[in-house]
């Protein structure tokens, strides 16, 4: 007996099929078409190849385990957060969806804080509108396509796309909602107040459930799609982060998440929905119900380094740059690394803001411009566990996820850094493998989430913080924090020239 979790990321979708002890067993991915880029800042997927990849995936995982649909005893649904699918009457898709990192929608956020008032926007959603979110695309598309609008009659989420097109229904869950700006993160319910006020109606929002809830059942000709059975159920899952956080087991009090993937994300439970006022961390229903967890995000964690090695070491494997990045001794011989390679979401709220090395002489070597990289990332993740503790939420000890989460030489780093004790996890599949325990949580398999995370979730080995590091990285980091005010006057002067 197996359970599904399914992750519509951003480059694939993928599937994993899960034992009756919470273990991984099998997993699948089919890739999704690049995203379109027509300009700059805009960023679109179909969510029909979307569509196309679950199928592949979920096809591809069952033939792996030489298993039938009548295996699988649950599905849960995780995937990319924010995104714009738009739907009309006949459930088809309209237009492409603008997805998270689509960054056209700033007249929309500035229109929404003008219409609503920027505390307002808080006091009703608990989180400033970004422009990532949801509700600034959805204005985009009234602002700038009235025909599309016209004939729009429901508004899905990613993965809340692939559920419909399982199950026929039209569902979300509270966690991917809490990131549309149109969700009332308190009250785990859709923002009436949102909503009334900029002139938009809640009838082409789908139902919102908590993640561990049923939201339908595979349709005959879902099941003839992808080889599931009919009638298998499909609980309401969660969005990537909070989807990941359960794989990762961040669902009580005091263990906090890292993950460094191309993005790096600092992932804290909550009992009670606290909000920073300044907006910097996101706060968000957890996938636990009735539960809460605040994040902050550094938008270019592995992407510093992909850069690094793409542009500079060509052919060199991560292994090997954290291996050089190892000669170069703590501190990086006074090299500090700015990660703002795509602008900055925790602390500085800055898309205008730009990365690059400071203090660099010529006895640098190519050692200390990669330990400047790491060292500068995880600084930036301090940044996002200093605002989550000035929060009030307890934070003992961190656990390491996502590809930098892999390397044990970043992970005695970020202990270094953070003044904490970081572990590495059994299990490194994040999303899909959160899914799919909110699956065996919602069908039967565990009796809530925390029990599947307690079975089934282990640290494998976890490293201390070092005194003389420490010393060194709370003095670089007094250094680190004055970087960016100090440059913020010039990165408006660098956007007006090109
Ligand atoms: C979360 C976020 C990303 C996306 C894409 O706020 O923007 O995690 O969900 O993975």
């Amino acid at each position: 007996m197996y359970w599904l979790g399914i992750d519509i990321g951003t480059g694939g979708s993928r599937a994993l099929l899960v034992d009756e002890a919470g273990r991984v067993r099998y997993g699948f991915t089919a890739p999704h078409e690049e995203m379109r880029m027509a300009r700059p800042l805009w960023a679109e997927q179909r969510p029909e190849n979307w569509w196309d990849a679950a199928q592949a995936a979920i096809r591809g995982v069952l033939n792996q385990a030489k298993a039938t649909g009548r295996d699988v005893r649950g599905v849960g649904l995780s995937g990319q957060m924010h995104g714009l699918v738009t739907l009309d009457e006949a459930g088809r898709v309209i237009r492409p969806a603008l997805i998270w990192c689509d960054q056209r929608s700033q007249p929309q956020v500035e229109a929404i804080n003008a219409k609503v008032g920027k505390s307002n926007v808080v006091a009703f959603t608990a989180n400033p509108v970004l422009t990532g979110f949801t509700l600034p695309k959805l204005l985009w598309v009234r602002d700038n396509e009235p025909e599309n609008f016209e004939k729009l009659r429901k508004v899905l989420l990613p993965k809340d796309y692939v559920r419909y097109r399982l199950t026929g229904e039209f569902y979300t869950e509270v966690s991917d909602a809490s990131g549309t700006s149109m969700f009332d993160v308190v009250m785990r319910k859709w923002s009436t107040r949102m909503m009334d006020r900029l002139g938009l109606d809640t009838g082409i929002l789908p139902e919102v459930v908590e993640s561990i809830e049923l939201t339908g059942t595979v349709t005959p000709e879902a099941a003839e799609a992808t080889g599931l059975a009919p009638g298998t159920p499909v609980v309401g899952g969660a969005g990537d982060q909070a989807a990941s956080a359960v794989g990762n087991g961040i669902v009580e009090p005091g263990v906090v998440s890292c993950t460094l993937g191309t993005s790096g994300v600092v992932f804290a439970y909550m009992d009670q929905p606290n909000y920073d006022t300044a907006g910097r961390v996101h706060t968000f229903c957890h996938a636990v119900p009735g539960k809460w967890h605040v994040m902050g995000v550094t938008q270019g964690a592995g992407l510093s380094l992909q850069w690094f090695r793409n542009q500079l070491a060509p052919g060199a494997d991560y292994d090997a740059l954290t291996a050089e990045a190892a000669q170069s001794p703590p501190g990086a011989q006074g090299l500090f690394w700015l990660p703002y390679l795509m602008g900055e979401r925790t602390p500085h709220l800055d898309p205008t803001a730009r990365g690059g090395w400071i203090g660099i002489t010529a006895k640098h070597t190519r050692a200390d411009l990669v330990r400047a990289i790491i060292e500068g990332v995880s600084y930036s993740q301090k940044d996002c566990l200093e605002i989550i503790e000035e929060m009030e939420v307890p934070v003992e000890s961190v656990r390491a996820s996502g590809g930098g989460g892999q390397s044990a030489f970043w992970r005695q780093v970020l202990a270094d850094i953070f003044g904490k004790r970081v572990s590495a996890l059994e299990s490194q599949e994040g999303s899909a493998y959160g899914a799919a325990l909110l699956a065996m949580a919602g069908t039967g398999g565990f009796s809530s989430v925390p029990e599947a995370c307690r079975a089934a979730v282990k640290e494998v080995s976890s490293v201390e913080p070092r005194a003389r590091e420490s010393q060194i990285y709370r003095r670089g980091y007094e250094v680190y924090k004055a970087l960016y005010p100090s440059l913020r006057p010039l990165y408006g002067l660098i956007d007006g020239l090109y």
